[in-house]
């Protein structure tokens, strides 16, 4: 295990903001994990975890110890004839993992391709797209304790999961996950009640999708709608889809006629951001070398900035914009990390 010290974070966000780790270090197995916190009590370094850095906003260095999983494991450890429970280490690619799954016979994840990650990140926000979040389909979560080393296995039923949340979101000092334990169908169970996707494999001649097809429909249709993480560096969605009450909604839906809307089990509604941030204009708004992305108003790009901090006032101004207009809180979805440059 390699401690260095001043090391870039830039490959590391992928919103490609410069960025540098007062120490850094990579783990690999458990012992890993439980000499790095070791080492971070002992040198009075605040550990923190940072994988392939596709949710947060680097708003500044980060201080102390940045301790980043590479255990990329894939292990098999009971199958019936219905499903497997398979663990996977948290550095694997979350869409490698995805297909690889899928080629296995091991259904549920074909929704959740194509974005970006690592497996223990998938966890932390609850992914989820197309009808889907990854929380239906982990069995349990593996992790360490970052003050203790104690290493925990949590039953889903205590990661608190929610939309595009967890335990693990909440008290994110507290927590580095080491494995993710996944149980998943020998027999699909898809789920094509999304219009796009369910308009692509109609259009792709599928009338008894697989969920191969599920997952090469979703694969187009991200590639197709989202910037590409790539050529237009992103954090995916910025803001969640804020759920509201329907009083709200009666109100907006006279100025928004069309405005999507999905109807929750507990009485309130769901409003598609996206569009509420697109009725205003603000599509292509530019700020300091970011810009509400041209393709989807959802996800903000680094066109040029050297901050996170410029991201986030972009954020901010989208978000009070539609505040003044429609009376909406808009919620950021990414986690910020680095708060003072004391190094
Ligand atoms: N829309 C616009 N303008 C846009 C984009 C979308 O008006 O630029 C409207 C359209 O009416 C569209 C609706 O918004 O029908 C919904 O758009 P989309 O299907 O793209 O879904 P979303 O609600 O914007 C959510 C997730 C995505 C996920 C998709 C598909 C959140 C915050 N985002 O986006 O997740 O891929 O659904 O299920 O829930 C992510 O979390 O990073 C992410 C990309």
């Amino acid at each position: 295990m390699r401690v260095q010290s001043q090391f870039s974070l830039l490959d590391y966000n992928t919103l490609r903001v410069p960025s540098m780790a007062e120490h850094w270090v990579e783990v690999g197995t458990l012992k890993d994990w439980s000499a790095a916190i070791d080492m971070s009590r002992e040198q009075g370094w605040s550990p923190t975890i940072l994988a392939g850095g596709s949710n947060v906003v680097l708003k500044d260095d980060l201080s102390g110890l940045v301790i980043h999983p590479i255990d990329d494991s894939v292990v098999c450890l009971e199958e019936s004839s219905t499903d497997v429970l398979v663990e996977v280490g948290a550095g694997a690619s979350w869409d490698w993992w995805v297909r690889y799954s899928v080629s296995q016979g091991w259904y549920g994840l074909e929704h959740l391709v194509s974005i970006p990650g690592s497996c223990g990140a998938a966890p932390v926000q609850n992914i989820g797209a197309y009808g889907v979040e990854v929380a239906s389909f982990i069995d349990s979560v593996h992790c360490i304790d970052l003050q203790s080393g104690r290493m925990r296995e949590l039953p889903r039923d205590e990661c608190d999961f929610e939309y595009r949340h967890s335990v693990f979101k909440a008290e994110a000092a507290q927590w580095g996950i080491t494995h993710v334990r996944f149980r998943l169908l020998k027999q699909s169970q898809l789920k094509t009640q999304y219009q796009e996707v369910a308009n692509w494999l109609t259009t792709h001649n599928c009338l008894n999708p697989e969920p191969s097809d599920v997952l090469r429909a979703v694969a187009s249709i991200r590639a197709t709608k989202l910037p590409d993480v790539v050529q237009y560096p992103n954090v995916g969605s910025f803001f969640k889809n804020p759920v509201v009450t329907q009083a709200t909604v009666a109100k907006l839906v006279e100025i928004l006629p069309s405005l999507p809307v999905y109807a929750l089990d507990n009485g309130v509604t769901k409003l598609s951001a996206a569009y509420l941030i697109e009725a205003l204009g603000l599509k292509g708004l530019r700020y300091r070398g970011c810009q509400v992305s041209e393709q989807h108003a959802l996800v903000l790009i680094n066109t040029q900035s050297g901050r996170g901090d410029h991201c986030l006032e972009l954020a901010q101004r989208v978000s009070d914009t539609v505040y003044e207009q429609f009376g909406v809180v808009l919620e950021r979805e990414p986690s910020i990390l680095g708060t003072s440059r004391d190094f």
